[in-house]
């Protein structure tokens, strides 16, 4: 880890996480915590609170933009929220998710692409999907001096492909393609991997093979850290949650309390009040009001 100076008190450090201490963690056999995060004040929380890695996902195509599924979500949709997450973490290791589109084709706009987030956007690593089929990516990523997470299992990116959001690796075949390709992004030079939806049996092995750290969501407890998507854990998703998703808090709800109160107050002239609103100087407000309209 890196120290960075602390404007907020004397003798307070932030220790700033760097992809060596991500790759040690699992050495000393540290969980590892990753969250996503889309915005400025959701950055500023989640690196408040401790956690390792923030991931602006490509859930945000899901999560804050409303659509079906991650397939919509430009590059400049992406580095736009790359950018305000930037703004809000100083702690934790900032990854971009490479949209759909912009990886898939020519490596060359692969890595032009990945470029754009670490110059404009200031991410310290980027997430692309794909295991075997991603080797020389990676590869050319990596070469680059842009770490890679990897991500395999069920890749919502290859949704039509896949038949949906389904667990993947059920069948020995399947899992056994899964540590394939866990070995091909590892063997690459990919810092991490995620594991999504997943039997637990395969995460764990492929966690026990690798000596990059397995990142699970949905691919129970033996791998080397989880992630979770903000809006699943803090309640704020709407449709159908994932089983794997826990929920530590119920924001909706607040939200909606907090709204249905606003309406309540307003309309019964209850808002604004005397503490939040402002009144001419005295000596002002005596001419102002023995003026006629004018
Ligand atoms: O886009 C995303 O949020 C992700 C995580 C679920 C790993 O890819």
């Amino acid at each position: 880890m890196t120290t960075l100076p602390n404007p907020q008190g004397a003798g307070r450090e932030t220790r700033k996480v760097t992809v060596p201490e991500i790759l040690s963690k699992k050495t000393r056999n540290e969980k590892i915590t990753c969250l996503t995060a889309y915005d400025y004040p959701t950055a500023r929380i989640v690196d408040a609170a401790g956690v390792d890695m923030i991931l602006v996902g490509d859930s945000l195509a899901m999560v804050v933009l409303g659509h079906e599924n991650t397939l919509p979500v430009t590059m400049e949709e992406m580095l736009h929220h790359t950018r305000a997450v930037r703004r809000g973490s100083r702690r934790a290791l900032l990854i971009a998710d490479m949209p759909f589109g912009s990886y898939q084709g020519d490596p060359g706009e692969g890595l032009a692409n990945a470029i754009r987030f670490v110059k404009e956007a200031g991410a310290e690593a980027v997430k692309i999907e794909g295991g075997e089929k991603r080797l020389d990516l990676i590869l050319k990523l990596v070469e680059n001096d842009i770490p890679v997470m990897g991500h395999i299992g069920l890749t919502p990116q290859s949704i039509h492909a896949l038949g949906g959001f389904r667990t993947q690796g059920k069948t020995l075949a399947a899992a056994d393609q899964l540590v394939r390709d866990a070995r091909a992004v590892e063997a690459a030079g990919a810092f991490s991997l995620v594991l999504e939806s997943i039997p637990a049996e395969v995460a764990e092995r492929i966690s026990r093979e690798l000596k990059i750290p397995t990142i699970g969501i949905g691919a129970g407890p033996g791998c080397d850290g989880q992630v979770l998507v903000w809006h699943d854990l803090v309640g704020l998703s709407f449709g159908v949650q994932p089983r794997f998703a826990r929920r530590y808090a119920d924001l909706r709800g607040l939200l909606e309390q907090a709204s249905r109160s606003f309406l309540a107050d307003v309309t019964a002239g209850n808002f604004p009040g005397e503490a939040e609103s402002y009144r001419l100087p005295p000596e002002v407000r005596e001419r102002w009001l023995s003026r006629s309209p004018g």
